[in-house]
């Protein structure tokens, strides 16, 4: 299938990596069932990203989201989509824009300056990274954001079904996507709104304008 698990020990951090990225955006259409340039528009515009901002999109995968906010940050803005699957970032390289770059790396080591970006992003990524690590890769997402920058998170929101079938599990439990606004506070963001929208959950934050490091 599409994912392809990284076993301690193996070169790149741990994490369950997508690297069937053509397949992968197969799935996505499929799932969306034709809203998901619709969807992932309303994800750009609750981002707050504007012409002339600096965006990181960490787990972009083949860029989709990334080619979405490099049109929403012209002119003047810069995307970076972070993903540790090496074949999106082939993928994503050869459809960039020219205000859009890519590079392999994970959430939790993001390997760029303190306060570079204006506004992180991430749909989908974070049910990837093992648990324990979710903690370091809000903090890694609050370093790289300058103070005042703003964080939009998202992931599966859970329907009904799923519910049902897992009721108390522990996968549903450590997947739950409520999990981000706990996680984003710990890092010390401060959370400024959150809703849902197809297949998905969304939260805002802002890196407060006096937080420290
Ligand atoms: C389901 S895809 C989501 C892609 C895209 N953001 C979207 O919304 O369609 C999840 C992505 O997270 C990536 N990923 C896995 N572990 C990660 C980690 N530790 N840090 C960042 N991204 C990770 C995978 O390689 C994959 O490309």
């Amino acid at each position: 299938m599409v994912r392809q698990r990284v076993r301690p020990g193996d070169p790149a951090p741990r994490g369950e990596i997508i690297g069937r990225v053509r397949m992968y955006e197969l799935i996505s259409a499929i799932a969306f069932g034709g809203r998901r340039r619709r969807v992932y528009g309303r994800v750009v515009a609750l981002s707050g990203a504007r012409p002339g901002d600096r965006v990181m999109d960490v787990g972009c995968s083949g860029g989709y989201l990334a080619r979405l906010l490099a049109a929403a940050v012209t002119p003047g803005g810069q995307v970076t989509g972070v993903d540790p699957a090496a074949p999106a970032i082939t993928y994503a390289r050869r459809r960039a824009p020219g205000n859009c770059s890519f590079t392999v790396g994970t959430a939790q080591d993001l390997g760029v300056p303190d306060g570079s970006f204006d506004v992180v992003t991430s749909t989908l990524a974070l049910h990837h990274i093992p648990e324990p690590e979710r903690p370091a890769a809000f903090s890694e997402m609050y370093r790289v954001l300058r103070p005042g920058g703003r964080l939009l998170v998202a992931d599966f929101r859970p329907s009904r079904r799923r519910l049902a079938l897992h009721s108390g599990g522990h996968a549903m439990r450590h997947n739950d996507p409520d999990l981000i606004g706990d996680l984003a506070t710990a890092a010390g963001f401060r959370l400024e709104g959150r809703g849902d929208l197809p297949l998905l959950r969304y939260f805002q934050a802002i890196r407060p304008a006096g937080g420290g490091a």
